[in-house]
């Protein structure tokens, strides 16, 4: 069994071009997208479109936190995130964001949620410390979120980083990063960045062969700069930095 993770896309077309183009050139068909797909200052119809396009007996998406706010916020009271996608989003877009569900079974094989089991809010395999510094969560608290998931294979997304890691039983939980966001300021729970250092475009590749499972993170050059100073364009100098550089 061998598919694709992909997460947080955010909005950004051009990396989903770059990261779908890389899968099918590795010839693998099945995907699995762990939400957060349309929210940001980029271009979310056209990601929307293309997400709209995938065969759907190929590729399962779960809803992320950010997917949920575009439906559930008043346009008045949204986010800057949201604002900015929501104005180009047509009915059909909210239609399907509508329709995703917040976790997902894959081939009976694979566990999928955006954050954690019961929250698309918080990190399951990070901690954020009083001081805003993002680290590895302790082995017992990510065990805890993962009680009664029996498949042995476990993805999420939200923090954008990419990162695996195994349980003491054996399963494995995988983050395979950030389709278009390489880095971020957040509020929550305290004031923390997540930079990546670099501007690429992150997905990974699951292969199960033998029983265990292997896990390739594939970072992938795009034109960056033009997301970058598309942002710039909408007044996003925190977007504009964070694409041409994985800072912030
Ligand atoms: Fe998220």
């Amino acid at each position: 069994m061998r598919f694709a993770a992909i997460a947080d896309i955010h909005g950004n077309h051009a990396a989903l071009k770059a990261v779908l183009d890389d899968i099918a050139a590795l010839g693998i068909r099945d995907v699995v997208n762990l939400g957060d797909c349309l929210s940001g200052p980029l271009e979310a119809a056209q990601t929307a479109d293309l997400l709209l396009l995938l065969d759907p007996e190929a590729v399962a998406t779960v809803r992320g936190n950010h997917d949920r706010y575009l439906l559930e916020t008043l346009h008045t009271e949204m986010g800057s995130w949201e604002s900015d996608a929501y104005g180009q989003l047509a009915p059909r877009h909210l239609q399907w964001l509508s329709r995703l569900q917040p976790s997902l079974v894959f081939r009976d094989d694979v566990f999928a949620c955006h954050a954690t089991p019961a929250s698309d809010e918080v990190y399951w395999l990070e901690r954020v410390s009083p001081e805003g510094h993002v680290h590895l969560r302790l082995l017992d608290e990510i065990e805890a979120m993962a009680a009664g998931i029996e498949q042995t294979l476990i993805l999420c997304g939200h923090s954008h980083v990419p990162r695996a890691v195994q349980l003491s039983d054996g399963r494995l939980i995988v983050n395979p990063g950030s389709v278009g966001c390489p880095a971020y300021e957040d509020d929550h729970p305290v004031f923390h960045k997540v930079e990546n250092g670099h501007a690429m475009a992150s997905y990974a590749v699951l292969d199960r062969s033998d029983g265990a499972w292997a896990v390739q993170f594939r970072n992938l050059p795009y034109d960056h700069m033009a997301m970058s100073r598309l942002a710039a364009s909408r007044g996003r100098s925190d977007w504009a930095l964070a694409l041409a550089s994985g800072r912030v």
